[in-house]
């Protein structure tokens, strides 16, 4: 057995359609959790068990059960200033190449791959509204995508729990930034509305920025993906970032034997770089990658 009291081949289905829909594949751990991680939707559709499932996945041709299975299946663990030193680096140096490198035009774009809730989105935000006399006259988009309708519908509100926003929220941020509500803590409107929010598939879906994002978030998806699915995920990212550019990845995570279009930048700790066009400052010749 996979998991609980199921059928081996339902686990199997589960996973398969996890897969297809959105390249993530099931660690161990998570196989042992499917049954709890989907309760809450056989229960809401009226279906029994793992089996019964899987029975009406394949006959109802639910497109309402089938994206509620796929999302409670996703892992959107996450929360604010997550690897909070990577936010300080880059306040402190990231945005100041990417400001000299985009002094002309006067625009930044920052995109946030795989955002699950909106947490890593509304850290950037905040830290940028922070600085707005400097931003003053640029225009900043923050686009923030993931796959799970539930978790974009959640970041849109922008309403956290108690246990949600004191997870890596500075009290400070937390009092200026959002309202304490009844049901929760909202984020201000002056917050919110310096993100849009959408369902993208990454994979698959049509590219939001291509070729324009200049700081790209795609941090804990990657881990999920088959080595064949991460090297498309790559080439995806590659196509939306702007030549000179900057990728975060997650702590666990590298491009190191997983793609040639990036590299480590060999000036910022930590982040990437496309590997055909190294970031580099205006009027500088470019470091020519390997
Ligand atoms: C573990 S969360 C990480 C959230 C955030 N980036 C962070 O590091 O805190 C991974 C997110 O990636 C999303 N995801 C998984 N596969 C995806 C795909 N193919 N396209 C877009 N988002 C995806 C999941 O829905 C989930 O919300």
């Amino acid at each position: 057995m996979m998991g609980g009291s199921a059928s081996e081949s339902a686990y199997r289905v589960l996973m398969g359609v996890l897969e297809s829909r959105t390249g993530q594949t099931l660690s161990p751990n998570r196989i042992w959790r499917i049954e709890m991680s989907l309760k809450p939707v056989m229960q809401r559709h009226g279906i029994a068990d793992l089996d019964a499932l899987v029975a009406a996945l394949v006959t109802s041709n639910s497109r309402q059960l089938l994206d509620d299975t796929v999302d409670a299946m996703l892992n959107n663990e996450t929360y604010f200033y997550r690897e909070h030193s990577v936010f300080d680096d880059i306040a402190s140096n990231a945005l100041e190449h990417l400001r000299q490198i985009n002094a002309r035009q006067r625009r930044l774009t920052i995109w946030h791959c795989g955002v699950s809730t909106g947490q890593e989105a509304y850290s950037m935000a905040m830290l940028l509204a922070e600085q707005d006399r400097k931003w003053a006259g640029w225009q900043i988009d923050i686009v923030g995508t993931d796959v799970s309708y539930h978790a974009i519908g959640r970041a849109r509100v922008g309403l956290y729990s108690q246990f949600e926003i004191q997870r890596g929220l500075p009290v400070q941020r937390m009092v200026r930034w959002f309202d304490q509500t009844e049901a929760g803590w909202l984020a201000k409107a002056d917050l919110r509305r310096r993100i849009d929010f959408s369902v993208q598939n990454m994979l698959t879906d049509r590219p939001p920025l291509a070729g324009t994002a200049d700081l790209i978030f795609c941090r804990n998806l990657l881990l999920y993906f088959s080595a064949d699915m991460r090297k498309k995920a790559f080439a995806k990212l590659r196509a939306m970032a702007a030549p000179q550019s900057f990728l975060v990845l997650g702590a666990g995570e590298t491009v190191l034997g997983q793609t040639d279009q990036f590299v480590a930048s060999p000036r910022l700790r930590g982040l990437y770089e496309p590997a055909d066009q190294q970031v580099r400052r205006p009027g500088i010749a470019p470091s020519i990658a390997a």
